[in-house]
C-alpha cells in the first residue's frame, strides 16, 4: 500500500497504551482515532498521543471515520459486539484476548470476519516472544520429535486486577480466561493447533482478590475496585486429537512464595522449557545434552512481544501477509476455556463437540 494504515484504538485503558506504541513505531502507521466510554480517560489518551478523533461510541467511530483496522482493546464481555460491528464496517479486526465471552460469541465473530472479507486476528501476543519463535524454529526442524505432554503455569501470589478483570459478566471468568488463555494458546500454537477432545478441570474461589494487601504492585484494571466473583485459581488436564495433552494451572491469588510463569513442552527426541530462557534436553552420543540457543532477551519483554504482533497486523493489512493469529485459533481457545468451566462446574471431565 503506497499510503499510510489509518488506525483506530477503541478501550484506551491499560492495554491500549501498548498497542499504541507498537503502532507509533511504524512510519506507515497513523492511529488516527480513539473511544473510550470513560471521556476523561479518552482525553487523557488523545492528548497523550495526539489522537485528534475521539468518540465515546464506537458505532459513531466506525460510521465516520475511514479507517484500515482497529484494536479492541476493551473488557471481554464487548469484544464481541464491537468486533461484529467493525467487520460489519469493512474494518480489519486485531482484538484483544481472550476472544469472547464464550464459544457462541467467538464463532459469530469469525463468521462475521468471512462475511465481510476482512481480517480478525486475535492478540495471542504470546506467539510474538522470542522464545516461542525460536522454539518454533527447533519444532518445525523436528528437533524435539513428536510433542506428546505440556505443562504450563501462569501464577500470582497477589494479582488479580481486580475492577472488571474480577467481575464475571465482564470478564467471563478469572485466571483461567485471562491468563490461562497465553499459556494455553501458546502450547497448543508450538504443538502445531492440535484440536483439544476433552478437559477436566477444577476452580477454587477460596482467598479473594487481597484487596487491602499493602506493600506490592500489581497490574490493575483501570476502574479499580474489591468486588470479585471469579476463581482465585485453576488447574486443567487438556487432552488433545493427537493424544497429546497438556496440564496447566493459573492463579490471581494463591499462597505461592513468587509469581511464576513456566512451560515445557516434552517430544520424543527432546524436551523445552520456555522460561525464563528457551533451554531444550536431549541426548547425543549416548549423553544427555542441554542446548541453550544464543538470543538477547532485552529488558522490555512485554513492550517487544506488542511490537511485533501490532506490526504483523499492519503487515496483514497492508502486504497481505499469512495471519499467524486467525480467529479460528481464538474459537478453539474459546471452546477449551468454556469447557475447563463447565468441568469444573460439574466436577468431571468435558467433552468437546467437534
Ligand atoms: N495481551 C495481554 O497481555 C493483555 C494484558 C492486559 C489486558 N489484556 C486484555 O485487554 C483488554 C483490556 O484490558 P485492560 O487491562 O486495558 O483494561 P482497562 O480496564 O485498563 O481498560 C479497558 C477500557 O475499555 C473501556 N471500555 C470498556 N467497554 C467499552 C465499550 N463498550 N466502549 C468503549 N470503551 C469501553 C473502559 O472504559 C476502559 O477504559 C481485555 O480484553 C484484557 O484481557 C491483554
Amino acid at each position: 500500500m503506497d499510503r499510510r494504515i489509518k488506525i483506530g484504538i477503541i478501550g484506551t485503558g491499560g492495554i491500549s497504551h501498548f498497542h499504541m506504541a507498537g503502532y507509533a513505531s511504524l512510519v506507515n502507521v497513523e492511529v488516527s482515532a480513539a473511544c473510550d466510554m470513560d471521556e476523561n480517560r479518552l482525553k487523557t489518551f488523545g492528548s497523550k498521543y495526539g489522537v485528534r478523533q475521539l468518540y465515546t461510541d464506537y458505532n459513531e467511530m466506525l460510521s465516520k471515520e475511514e479507517l484500515d483496522g482497529v484494536s479492541i482493546c476493551t473488557w471481554n464481555n464487548s469484544h464481541a459486539p464491537i468486533a461484529v460491528a467493525a467487520l460489519g464496517a469493512g474494518k480489519n479486526v486485531l482484538c484483544e484476548k481472550p476472544m469472547a465471552m464464550n464459544t457462541k460469541e467467538a464463532e459469530e465473530m469469525r463468521d462475521a470476519a468471512k462475511k465481510s472479507g476482512k481480517l480478525l486476528m486475535i492478540g495471542f501476543v504470546k506467539r510474538f516472544g522470542k522464545e516461542t519463535g525460536i522454539c518454533r524454529d527447533f519444532i518445525e526442524k523436528g528437533h524435539l520429535g513428536d510433542i506428546y505432554y505440556a505443562k504450563a503455569s501462569y501464577l500470582r501470589r497477589c494479582g488479580n486486577p481486580g475492577g472488571w478483570f474480577a467481575d464475571l459478566k465482564r470478564s467471563g471468568g478469572g485466571p483461567l480466561i485471562d491468563l490461562g488463555v497465553h499459556v494455553i494458546d501458546q502450547v497448543r500454537y508450538l504443538m502445531g493447533r492440535p484440536d483439544a477432545v476433552s478437559v477436566s478441570a477444577v476452580t477454587f474461589n477460596n482467598i479473594g482478590m487481597r484487596y487491602d494487601i499493602k506493600g506490592i504492585e500489581r497490574y490493575k484494571a483501570s476502574d479499580y475496585n474489591s468486588y470479585c466473583d471469579v476463581e482465585d485459581m485453576a488447574s486443567a488436564l487438556i487432552r488433545f486429537d493427537n493424544g497429546a495433552a497438556l496440564a496447566v494451572e493459573t492463579s490471581f491469588s494463591l499462597n505461592i512464595k513468587e509469581d511464576s510463569a513456566n512451560l515445557e513442552l516434552f517430544g520424543t527426541k527432546a524436551g523445552a522449557r520456555l522460561e525464563p530462557k528457551l533451554e531444550i534436553y536431549s541426548q547425543m552420543e549416548d549423553y544427555l545434552v542441554d542446548i541453550s540457543p544464543r538470543y538477547h532477551k532485552g529488558d522490555k519483554v512485554f513492550d517487544e512481544m506488542f511490537m511485533r504482533e501490532t506490526a504483523h497486523f499492519v503487515d496483514c493489512i497492508a502486504n497481505g501477509a499469512n495471519c499467524l493469529s486467525p480467529a479460528q485459533d481464538g474459537v478453539e481457545l474459546m471452546k477449551i476455556l468454556e469447557a475447563a468451566y463447565a468441568s469444573a462446574k460439574a466436577g468431571k471431565e468435558v467433552v468437546i463437540d467437534k
